[in-house]
Formats: C-alpha cells, structure tokens, sequence
C-alpha cells in the first residue's frame, strides 16, 4: 500500500515542536483523563474520538435526511476520483460462523482502515451482526487524526452506496422498495432511498416477524408507508426496487431468476462473503452486474458463483459517464454490493469534517506526548 506516497515526508523539525507544544498543554491537567473539546485546543498528538452517542448526536444536528444526502454525494466525489486511491480487496480473517476484516485505503492526503466483523448468529448473544471502528490519518506523517466508531457508520455509509447505486442505475420512476431482511441495517436503506431517490412505500419481509414489525414502525413513524409481506414473493411483486439485506452464513436464494420482473432494479447487499451470497445465479446472468471493486467483489458479492470471465461494470464508470448504465427501462439491474474501502474514507472524512465544525467528540492521548520524538524511553525511564 501506498508506496508512491514515500515521497511525502514531514520534517523531524515540525514534528518536535508540535510534540514540545503538546507536553506543556498536557501538563495542565492528568494525562489519562479524556478533554472535553470545548475547554482546550488539543495537542496535535491527540486524536479525535467519535463514539456511536457522538455519531448519533452529529446525526440528529444535521438531520438524518441530510446526512444520507450529504454522505451520497461525498462517496460519489470519491468515487469520480477512483483512480486516485490506493485499493486492494479487504483482509479477512474467517471462522466457520463469521468474519473479521480490515478495510485500508489511501488518497494523497489521507489514509483510513476499518476493522469490520459479520457474525450472523450474534443476535443469539444479544450482539449486533456487524460491529466496526476505524482511523483517519494524514498521509504526510502518518499522524492519526480520527478514531470514530463506523458500526453506526457503516450502517450509514451502506445505505448512502445503496443510494447512489440506484440513482444511477434504477428506473427514475420508482416508487416501491422490497426489503428481504429486516435487522440492523435495514431502517438506513428505507431513509437512504426514502431522501436520495424519493421512494415512500416500502414491503416487508423477515424470517423473523418482529424485525419486519420493528422496521414498519420505525418507517411509519417517519412518515413512509410500510407493509409486512407474507413471503419474499409477495413483498418483491410489483417492487421497482429490491433490497436483499439478510444475515447468513450460506448460500442463500432470497431472490430467484423467477421473481425476477422487467425493469428491476436489485441491490444485493447481504452477499459480501465467501460462502455467503442471496441471489441465485440466474438472477445475476439475466441482469446487468455492476460492482465496487471487482477483485474484492469477485471473492465476496454474489458474483463468487461466476465464471472469472462474467461481465461486470465497476459503478465508478458509470457515476463518470465512462461506462453505460441500465440499457433500457426493461433491463433487470443488479448493484452486487459488498462493501468497499473507499465508502469508509468518504464517512471518516465527512465525520471528521462534520465533528470539527460542530465540537463533537473527545480528544484522547492515544500518542505520546514526549518532548524529544527520539526519547520514547523517558516515558518509562
Ligand atoms: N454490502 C455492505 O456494504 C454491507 C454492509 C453492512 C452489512 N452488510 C450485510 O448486510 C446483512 C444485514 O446486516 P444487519 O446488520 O442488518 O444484520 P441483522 O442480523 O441485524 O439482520 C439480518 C436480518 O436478516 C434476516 N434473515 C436471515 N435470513 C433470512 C431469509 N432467508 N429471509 C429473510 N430474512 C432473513 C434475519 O432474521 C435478520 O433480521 C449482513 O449479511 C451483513 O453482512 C453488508
């Protein structure tokens, strides 16, 4: 990763003086405790901290509506610079029951990882499916500037790809989403889809009734219509969009070639491991298939089950009008979506500008803070 970036190098002199800064505001008050910002300029060797009350708050500020727009369009910009990041398929650590991976990726300016799990069975010990935090760091010195939860933030950064998949590849004039999957992230697709594309009525369907009832209250007291559907047939009937957002560690057939109808548009999120897929293979060789990152897609997404030589479009192309989208209004589209590195960047950019202009979050001492950068023995001596 990022060898080209060798080239940018802060001066050891710089480095000093910022630390020597940073010691006479940290002897003011005891090393351990966190700073509430408001109180203090913090040394630059401390870190932003978001935690998912931060998160949230940020959210309820700005309005969640404007947060989904806002991130759609912050992962759109990133993604029309596609050839200005470092990429490489997510480092995953399996288990017979789930998956731990990390997400690097760097620009010229800044670097960021995710430490992301998907444990299906979770729930069984009253813990969420996904769980995830990362780091924002300055390319030049390798400085951290933020550590912020992304379990809320992928949720958010999930649902805005999602969006920004469907405004461009969707028929315009969709107004009725399925949803197949009702846990965690399924509440963010509705908003998502509900402020970016406008779609107000939602159908339902979980394995398990009470998620679906849980999602339909939450969507009706947003002022979306939602109904809970007897089958995945049923709630994909007549659906101009289709959400596959289940938890399995299978390969599941959520959505068959046969509940397929012209003009379709799938967004295929819960398929994003080896072994883990929810749309048969018909349904991918009947559509148009676009990606994020097609090495990473071709080990994780529903795409796992095709030949190495079945075509695909990476959405970047299309969102810079290099590639076509859908070909016609009776096209059946498929966004294959596992999650990629680059969305991350975009959400811990965008927290770090948020939380910066609205003094949100904490600064924590994660570095250290010693006078002479040469001398980390002093703090031990
Ligand atoms: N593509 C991405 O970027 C991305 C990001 C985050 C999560 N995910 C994936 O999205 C999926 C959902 O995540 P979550 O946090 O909402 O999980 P969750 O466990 O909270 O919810 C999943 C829901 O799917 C339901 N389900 C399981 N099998 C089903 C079936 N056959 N038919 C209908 N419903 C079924 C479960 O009952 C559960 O309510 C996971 O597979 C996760 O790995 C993908």
């Amino acid at each position: 990763m990022s060898t080209h970036f060798s080239h940018l190098q802060a001066s050891s002199h710089g480095r000093r003086s910022t630390f020597a800064h940073g010691r006479e505001l940290l002897t003011q008050r005891k090393a351990a405790a966190p700073i509430p910002l408001r109180k203090s300029t913090p040394a630059r060797s401390q870190v932003r901290m978001l935690t998912p009350s931060d998160v949230a708050a940020l959210v309820r500020q700005r309005g969640l509506d404007a947060v989904l727009r806002e991130l759609t369009n912050a992962i759109e910009r990133d993604f029309c610079r596609w050839a200005e990041f470092d990429k490489t398929p997510r480092v995953a650590a399996h288990s017979d029951i789930g998956v731990i991976e990390l997400m690097p990726t760097a620009d010229a300016t800044h670097y960021s990882f995710k430490y992301v799990n998907g444990h299906p069975s979770n729930a069984l010990q009253d813990l969420p499916t996904v769980m995830a935090f990362g780091v924002l760091a300055e390319v030049a010195t390798g400085l951290p500037v933020l550590l912020s939860e992304l379990t809320l933030t992928t949720a958010l950064r999930t649902a805005a790809t999602s969006a920004m998949a469907a405004r461009a590849l969707a028929r315009p004039e969709s107004k009725v989403m399925a949803i197949i999957g009702n846990g965690a992230q399924s509440e963010f697709q509705a908003a998502a889809f509900a402020a970016v594309l406008g779609i107000q009525d939602f159908r339902l369907f979980d394995v398990d009734a009470a998620a679906s009832h849980k999602l339909a209250a939450h969507l009706r007291r947003m002022g979306l219509k939602a109904s809970i559907c007897a089958s995945t047939e049923i709630a994909v009937r007549g659906a101009d969009i289709v959400t596959t957002v289940t938890a399995d560690k299978t390969n599941a057939t959520i959505i068959s070639a046969e509940m397929l109808e012209p003009g379709m548009h799938i967004n295929g999120v819960g398929g994003d491991c080896p072994g883990k897929t929810e749309l048969a293979a018909g349904v991918l060789r009947a559509a148009q298939v676009f990606v994020e990152y097609e090495p990473q897609t071709r080990i994780e997404g529903d795409l796992q089950q095709m030949p190495a030589d079945f075509q695909v479009t990476e959405l970047w192309q299309v969102l810079k009008g290099q590639a076509p989208g859908r070909k016609s209004a009776e096209a059946i589209t498929v966004f294959d979506s596992v999650g990629f590195a680059v969305e991350d960047f975009s959400a811990l950019r965008y927290l770090n500008n948020a939380a910066s202009a609205s003094n949100l979050g904490q600064f924590i001492d994660l570095l250290p803070s010693n006078p002479d950068p040469k001398d980390l023995f002093s703090l031990v001596a």
